[in-house]
């Protein structure tokens, strides 16, 4: 966790450094996320694959329980990478995990090209599931 509030560029480095702590011996795709609060604090999480692959985690969703756990859930981005540089998507439940907490998160990675992209999670998860 740090305190400051960080150009995209900055959490997807710090995302990229989480990534080298990602357990991932099955798929062997080390996945960083670095997740920004609201008041600027930094949170971090990786993959954490099983032998009974169901119960692996992604890097966004540990992230994120990391940062509730804590006692944050306001989130103004969230950073993702591979631990080689290279952007992924959120997958579908981390959309959701994410929507349980902010329309309007902006999910940060990188194209083929290696630019910076970025999306609002609203135009990701339309309609996410609600109670
Ligand atoms: N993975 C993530 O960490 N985040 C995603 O959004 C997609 C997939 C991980 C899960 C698994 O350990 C590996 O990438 C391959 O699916």
């Amino acid at each position: 966790m740090q305190e400051t509030d960080l150009s995209d560029e900055k959490l997807l480095e710090i995302a990229r450094n989480a990534a080298r702590n990602s357990y991932a011996p099955y798929s062997n795709i080390h996945v960083g996320a670095a997740l920004l609060t609201e008041d600027g604090k930094i949170f971090t999480g990786t993959n954490v694959e099983n032998s009974s692959y169901g119960l692996s985690i992604c890097a966004e969703r540990v992230a994120v329980f990391n940062a509730v756990s804590n006692g944050y859930k306001k989130f103004k981005k969230i950073a993702i990478i591979t631990s080689e540089g290279k952007g992924i998507m959120p997958c579908g439940a981390c959309r959701q995990v994410l929507a349980e907490f902010s329309n309007n998160i902006h999910i940060i990675t990188l194209d083929k090209d290696s630019n910076v992209i970025k999306f609002k999670l609203n135009d990701l998860l339309p309609h996410a599931f609600r109670l």
